[in-house]
């Protein structure tokens, strides 16, 4: 039999994976919920998703009391740890949204993270982070170079998230405006208020993720210490009113000896010459930046002068395939969407979201723990926060929490 799954949170960023997790293969039968009944009437009509549905709720208390396997939190970024845990507790397998948690209040998040690392340990339930960064086709193709040893020893990499409050495509003014509206987003700022009241702010590495992520990943490696530089507003934008920082800049130490330099900036003009999201990772025999293979062919010590060689990689050609029959079941599904026959495309973030939903529902399925896991969320989290911490203290260097990730 196949899984039933409950999708929580039918906004802006959910409803892009509704229909994708829907047809997975794997998948029998949804239920979907959102505390806004449009919102799930809505997705109830959809042609691809009304087949499947299972069931329609308002509450995450009634998906949890229902008989799902597993469930889906696409909820405002503020209330996903204890909305996971709960999930956990219920028995059922979980999906977050990222981050693990964004609150102004650094140790409360690391709080979190522990609990969350303690509900898996305890139920044997999973946690897995949909983090996008993940599944980006550089990603994937660095993930495989790094599996064969040619990068040779990881010396450099640096990693940016540059999402300026005002981005044309995604003005983070209007996200913030529509996440604080409806039913429970009009709660955030009674929600906030007491933290502000004993002087928490927020910081733009409250959501490390996209740019901390690729990198360890590739590296399979743990951040042990950082130095940190914050720059804060300097005309009283109101969006950073709650804001220490609005931009910081982190360097890592990282326990394979690589030097990891990371930002996470909200507020910095375009035509940086690169990707707003983007890595760039060097080793002492091979290298990836801008779409970009290059291998000098240095294996051994050799006297011999060793040319470096270049090669341009696609995205398409940086993917991992996914099972036919799961391309197959997504292309149905868009087909039908647009009423013409449509072929498989990698869409959302870079093409990351087919692969999220892929790996979440085949660790339910194989019930074995997911790629992104409580541990790697939780050493993200631990970046960010360590980084801020540095920032306030001017730069000092500041040890990273381990959370025991293991890599195998
Ligand atoms: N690249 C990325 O990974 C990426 C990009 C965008 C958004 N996100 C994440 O996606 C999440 C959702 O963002 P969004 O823009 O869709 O937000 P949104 O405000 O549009 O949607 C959230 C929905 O969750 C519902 N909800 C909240 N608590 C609920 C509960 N207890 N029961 C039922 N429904 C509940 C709300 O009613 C709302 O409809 C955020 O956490 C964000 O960080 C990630």
């Amino acid at each position: 039999m196949g899984i039933k799954l409950a999708l929580v949170g039918l906004g802006a960023f959910g409803s892009g994976f509704a229909p994708l997790f829907t047809s997975h293969p794997l998948v029998d039968s949804v239920i979907l919920c959102d505390a806004e009944a449009e919102k799930v009437e809505k997705h109830a009509s959809d042609p691809v998703i009304a087949p499947k549905v299972a069931g329609k709720m308002l509450s995450l208390d009634e998906v949890c009391k229902s008989d799902c396997d597993a469930v889906v939190i696409m909820t405002q970024p503020w209330l996903h740890a204890p909305q996971c845990i709960q999930v956990l507790e219920s028995g059922k397998w979980v999906y977050s949204a990222v981050p693990v948690i964004s609150l102004p209040d650094d140790n409360e998040v690391l709080d979190w993270c522990s609990k969350i690392i303690e509900t898996v340990e305890r139920t044997g339930n999973e946690y897995m982070l949909g983090e996008t960064t993940i599944y980006r086709p550089q990603t994937m193709f660095c993930r495989r170079m790094a599996q064969q040893g040619l990068f040779g020893d990881f010396v450099y990499a640096e990693s940016e998230y540059a999402h300026d409050v005002d981005r044309f495509e995604c003005s983070l003014r209007s996200v913030a405006a529509q996440r604080t509206t409806g039913k429970i987003g009009q709660m955030r700022k009674e929600l906030m208020a007491p933290y502000f009241a004993r002087g928490f702010k927020l910081h733009p590495m409250c959501y490390p993720t996209h740019s901390v992520s690729g990198v360890v990943d590739v590296m399979r490696c743990k951040p042990l210490s950082v130095s940190a530089i914050g720059y804060a507003n300097r005309n009283n934008d109101p969006f950073f009113a709650n804001y220490d920082y609005s931009n910081i800049t982190a360097l890592f130490r990282m326990d394979n000896g690589c030097a990891v330099r990371v930002s996470e900036m909200r507020e910095i003009s375009g035509n940086t010459g690169l990707d707003d999201e983007d890595f760039r990772i060097f080793g002492t025999r091979g290298s990836y930046s801008l779409n970009r293979w290059c291998d000098n062919g240095r294996t051994a010590p050799t006297p011999e002068r060793k040319e470096n060689k270049e090669t341009m990689v696609t995205a398409e050609e940086m993917r991992d395939p996914l099972p036919p029959e799961v391309t197959a079941a997504f292309s149905d599904a868009m087909s039908r969407k647009e009423g013409k026959v449509k072929d498989f495309l990698a869409t959302g973030h870079g093409g990351s979201h087919p692969y999220l939903v892929h790996e979440f529902i085949s660790s339910v399925a194989e019930r074995r723990r997911p790629r992104i896991s409580a541990w790697d969320a939780a050493m993200y989290m631990a970046m960010g926060v360590a980084a801020h911490e540095s920032a306030v203290k001017e730069g000092e260097s500041v040890k990273v929490i381990d959370f025991g990730k293991k890599w195998d």
